[in-house]
């Protein structure tokens, strides 16, 4: 089986499968198309199913010439039929993978469609997981559903595997195409035939590991990472503020340091599908070895009480304008998680607008790349349609919560009564009478 994948790989005879077509599966799709492998999107959404077979591209980081002409050559093509799996050489599985409402993970997401996958797997296919998850997942939850579904033997009729997506959507140097992989498999072989399937597609490095759970540890551990340094320096953000000093202007000192020292910044939270939810799935997981992930849920404790902590600080300011937070209009200037992005998933900024709401302030939002929202938790807003010096200057206070590089910040001080920058991106403004930054 191995040199028979090979050889189709090498002759560009294997036909792709990407389950889950949204951040990250649309991106992988288009790649492996463009590489010259003909490739089928499944989805269970049928509006996603059909942009695609139109040449619609819905996602920032495909370019939309390039998927129309994908499709009209017939390279790619969406389905939500899963029969079609058995026509298909390697599957990636990129679907969701959020937490429920007692923050648990919810793998109902992977589960669906590893079951969606078995009932029409046939031998000699490869099958990824590209979702973050906790590690366990693929050997654990994935193979048993392939296996009983499909009655083919992992390792010998199937390859099974796990290949972390590492896409930072908004990024301009690194996509898809360039960022380096790794992958683990339940067999040598399967490694060998998975990673070489990557590099016929990607100009990144792709690095083997031993298996499925280092692949799925070392994706938890990046994200983990990122968390526990945002939690740091959101930590030593609030103790610079009590002593009169500026955090920003502490981080520019500390970079200029050539080597061991990487530079976060402090913001109102933590967005996005992946670093505010991945250490929850190890939180979980350790607690199945009698293990406490302290450091870690600490962070999150620090990272989760900043859109708290802003609304505090907010209300100090108001303070000083002898205003009251209960009934005074605050401009928020961005939802979504980061900048110059639509997506808001579990955007800090959100959460920011609920405590505001909360505490009786009248709030109203301004982002260009986000003209309303609907969440999962059952907030929704729609944004102001321009930003005008009379809306700016209606406002008691405006808050930057997403630092957003279409907005006319020299326009959004001239005319503001009162700014606090929770993103520090005002920074270059000189007159600052009017800014306070977090
Ligand atoms: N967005 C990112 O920046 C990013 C980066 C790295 C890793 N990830 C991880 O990748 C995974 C996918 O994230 P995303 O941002 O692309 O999510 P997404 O919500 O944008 O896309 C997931 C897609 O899967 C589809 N789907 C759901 N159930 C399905 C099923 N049973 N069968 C087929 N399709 C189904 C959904 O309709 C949706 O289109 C998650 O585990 C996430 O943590 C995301």
């Amino acid at each position: 089986m191995k040199n028979r994948l090979l050889k189709k790989i090498k002759d560009h005879e294997i036909i792709c499968g990407v389950v889950g077509l949204g951040y990250v599966g649309l991106p992988l799709a288009v790649e492996k198309a463009k590489a010259g492998f003909r490739t089928i999107g499944f989805d269970v959404q049928e509006e996603k199913v059909r942009a695609v077979n139109e040449g619609h591209n819905y996602i920032g980081d495909v370019v939309d010439s390039e998927l129309e002409r994908l499709v009209k050559e017939g390279m790619l093509s969406a389905t939500t039929d899963f029969s079609f799996i058995k026509d298909v050489d390697f599957i990636a599985i990129c679907v969701p993978t959020p937490l429920d409402i007692h923050q648990e993970p919810d793998i109902s997401y992977v589960r669906a469609s590893a079951e969606a996958i078995g009932k029409y797997l046939k031998a000699e296919t490869m099958v990824v997981l590209e979702s973050t998850t906790y590690p366990g997942t693929t050997e654990e939850l994935i193979k048993p559903i392939l296996e009983s579904g499909s009655g083919l033997e992992c390792g010998t009729a199937f390859y099974l595997g796990f290949s972390p997506e590492r896409v930072d959507p908004g990024n301009l140097i690194y996509k898809t195409k360039n960022t380096p992989k790794v992958v683990g498999a339940c067999s040598s072989d399967g490694a060998e035939v998975i990673s070489a399937m990557y590099r016929a597609v990607l100009e990144g490095e792709v690095f083997t590991v031993s298996c499925p759970a280092v692949a799925e540890m070392e994706k938890i551990l990046e994200n983990t990472y990122r968390n526990v340094n945002i939690g740091l320096i959101n930590e030593i953000g609030r103790l610079c503020n009590e002593m009169g000093i500026s955090v920003w202007e502490v981080i520019d000192a500390a970079k200029t340091k050539p080597y061991g020292f990487q530079a976060f910044y402090p913001g109102p939270g933590l967005g996005g599908h992946c670093i505010p939810l991945d250490p929850y799935y190890l939180t979980w997981k350790a607690r199945e070895y009698g293990f406490h992930t302290t450091l870690i849920e600490n962070s999150m404790v620090i990272n989760d009480g900043q859109p708290e902590y802003c609304v505090e600080r907010a209300m100090h300011i108001l303070n000083r304008h002898r205003k009251a937070i209960n009934g005074a209009k605050i401009l928020m200037l961005g939802v979504s998680y980061k900048n110059d992005i639509d997506d808001y998933r579990e955007s800090p900024a959100i959460r920011v607008m609920r405590e505001l709401r909360k505490v009786g302030a009248d709030v109203e939002y301004y982002d260009p790349w986000v003209p309303k929202f609907k969440n999962m938790y059952g907030q929704s807003a729609e944004s102001l349609k321009e930003l005008t010096p009379e809306i700016v200057g209606r406002a008691d206070l405006v808050m930057v919560t997403t630092a957003h590089h279409n907005v006319d910040y020299e326009m959004v001080q001239k005319n503001a009564k009162a700014v606090f920058d929770t993103k520090n991106v005002m920074a270059d403004i000189r007159d600052r009478s009017n800014i306070e930054v977090l």
